[in-house]
């Protein structure tokens, strides 16, 4: 019997059929949704950078403040000779200020899913800090990994570094589970070193997720064209307008793509019904009070040993044990 000779939306060889059943079941739900991953093709990782750079998108500067006014309290809270490893590293903008503040650290590890950002860090670091032993390892953190082994290294402690606010990209119980997962990571006397964005009045959270020079608009609509370049999609990117809106229940910015008008979007041989003013959910980005963020963490057995917070009431750097 002759095959249907349109072309299924499966049958684009570079996609991973994975995430192709992912983006399609999104596009699905009555709430229309896609994977904030897909934000981060070559030119969606140069705008994010981009929005780290704009004022009104306070983490970046805020994070380095902290990190350099605590950097001794952090050497102190690690302790000589540990291990750092840092899931999602990027590049490791920040991890120098750590790094180069800790008495000896042992070896440094980033777990980072883009080959080309773990080769940007490993290369920063080698001119940064030649001495240090760096083992990256290649691999999404949120599925199971393995870590290399240190020879002869006499590390005493494992510290889990996540600055930039990670976490508050995932919904709070796979927040939970990853806490949990690193806590099992960094072993028994292990320790945690996480930035965390703090609840804040909703004009501050909606200009910094919308800023005035339209970075963000452009990073939410280029995964438009992502979906078009690599997934064989026909979004009309002037079809569609940005908004951050924050949900005051659910203590989260979320960014959204309003269907300007109603118009019809395919995906190989499927296609899909956008109503005017109907949204696209690309991403949450939650925002915790210092003692919520204490209680998730803690119910993934980890027990708070410092909280810095900056004048503004921002941004917050943290630090736990490993407990029980
Ligand atoms: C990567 N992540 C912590 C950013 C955030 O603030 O949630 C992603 C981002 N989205 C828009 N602006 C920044």
């Amino acid at each position: 019997m002759a095959r249907d000779a349109g072309t299924s939306a499966f049958d684009i060889p570079s996609v991973d059929p994975a995430l192709m059943s992912e983006v399609l079941e999104g596009l699905s739900r009555p709430q229309k949704a896609l994977p904030p991953k897909l934000f981060y093709d070559e030119r969606g990782s140069r705008l994010f950078e981009l929005i780290c750079e704009q004022p009104e998108y306070y983490i970046p500067a805020t994070e380095t403040a902290l990190l350099r006014a605590h950097a001794a309290d952090l050497a102190a809270f690690c302790g000589p000779r540990c291990v750092v490893l840092e899931p999602g590293a990027g590049t490791a903008e920040k991890t120098p200020i750590l790094l180069g503040a800790l008495d000896q650290p042992a070896a440094y590890m980033p777990i980072e899913i883009s080959e080309t950002a773990l080769d940007i860090c490993v290369n920063n670091l080698a001119s940064l800090m030649p001495g240090l032993r760096v083992h990256p390892v290649c691999a999404d953190f949120t599925r199971p990994f393995g870590l290399p082994r240190i020879e002869n290294a006499h590390w005493r402690r494992r510290v889990v570094f996540v600055p930039g606010s990670t976490i508050g990209n995932f919904e709070p119980l796979m927040a939970r589970r990853l806490l949990a997962e690193w806590q099992a990571l960094a072993g028994p006397h292990g320790a945690l070193i996480i930035g965390v964005d703090l609840r804040k009045p909703r004009a501050i959270l909606e200009r910094a997720y919308d800023d005035e020079a339209g970075v963000t608009a452009a990073f939410n609509l280029n995964m438009l064209e992502h979906l078009n370049r690599d997934f064989g999609a026909n979004f009309n990117l002037d079809g569609f307008a940005h908004r951050a809106i924050f949900n005051d229940e659910l203590s989260r910015i979320e960014m959204h793509l309003v269907s300007k008008r109603p118009q019809r979007v395919r995906i190989g041989s499927r296609s899909f019904v956008f109503a005017a003013g109907e949204t696209l959910h690309t991403e949450n980005s939650y925002k915790y009070t210092p003692a919520d963020f204490a209680e998730l963490a803690l119910s993934a057995g980890w027990g708070r040993r410092e909280l810095w917070i900056d004048d503004g009431d921002l941004f917050s750097l943290q630090c736990f044990e490993a407990i029980g």
